[in-house]
């Protein structure tokens, strides 16, 4: 099974250079604009994220993507939905997102779903990963929550469940994007992304320090990781839907 087509050579992403893949600009709360604001170039955004990974997957095959970060607070859980939403509109594209934040588990709560077994039940073979899968009610997607909390989730992140879960969860969907913890704290994301097809890093301007990235990039790639490039949130300056260079929204002959 091939991973995804990195698009450099490169060793280390340029951080802030040649390998952002997308801006996804400072948004007014609730962050979730491909559901809460479908036509704003926010949304847009998602979707050109969503164009460039199907870009460097040119003949199709399901893959496991993780969406990581240096340190918490980046907006990889709010990234991680987005782009499954923007996947999810999509015809004939099953997707999965799955909450590999056993730490601090969020996906449930910023879906308004109820916690139910997940991912850590999966892993201790608690339950089957058939019935931890949840429709979101959302078309196209379905969920994999973080499961029962518990006390040391790396013990569960072991390279073969990981694996077997990965494969079945392939079998099943077209995209399965994974969310995970911060990479510099605890090793979880680095061991889930060195068995994935790819990885992409939220980095948040004026707030994430470019040291921590460049190192939790190199932690992950050290291990064996995939890294396709890294995607800028919280982008201060106008407000992209009020910026007439940038506005082209569909007219309809009223207007
Ligand atoms: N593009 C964005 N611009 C500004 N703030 C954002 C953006 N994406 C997320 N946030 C906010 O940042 C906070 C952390 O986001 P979250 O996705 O939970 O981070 P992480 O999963 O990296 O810890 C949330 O309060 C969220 O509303
Ligand atoms: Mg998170």
């Amino acid at each position: 099974m091939s991973r995804f087509r990195s698009r450099s050579d490169q060793a280390e992403p340029d951080v802030l250079g040649e390998d952002v893949l997308v801006v996804v600009d400072r948004a007014v709360d609730p962050y979730l604009v491909v559901f809460h604001d479908p036509s704003s170039f926010r949304a847009e955004q998602f979707r050109a994220l969503r164009n460039q990974l199907i870009a460097m997957n040119p003949d199709g095959e399901s893959k496991t993507l993780i969406v990581a970060s240096a340190v918490k607070g980046e907006g990889k859980t709010v990234t991680a939905i987005n782009l499954a939403l923007a996947f999810a509109e999509l015809e004939r594209h099953p997707i999965c997102l799955v909450d590999a934040d056993l730490r601090e588990p969020s996906v449930e709560e910023y879906l308004n779903l109820n916690p139910a077994p997940g991912l850590s039940d999966v892993l201790l073979d608690r339950v089957p990963l058939r019935s931890a899968v949840r429709d979101s009610g959302i078309r196209n997607l379905s969920v994999l929550g973080a499961g029962t909390r518990l006390g040391a989730p790396s013990e569960v992140l072991s390279v073969p469940r990981i694996e077997g879960l990965f494969g079945s969860l392939k079998e099943r969907f077209r995209y399965v994007i994974i969310d995970t913890p911060p990479v510099l704290p605890a090793t979880d994301a680095s061991v889930l992304a060195a068995r994935a097809d790819g990885t992409l890093f939220a980095v948040r301007l004026e707030y994430s320090a470019k040291s921590h990235t460049k190192e939790a990039i190199r932690t992950v790639q050290d291990l064996g990781a995939n890294v396709l490039g890294v995607f800028v949130t919280e982008v201060r300056g106008s407000d992209p839907d009020h910026d007439p260079r940038l506005s082209y929204r569909m007219r309809t002959h009223e207007d």
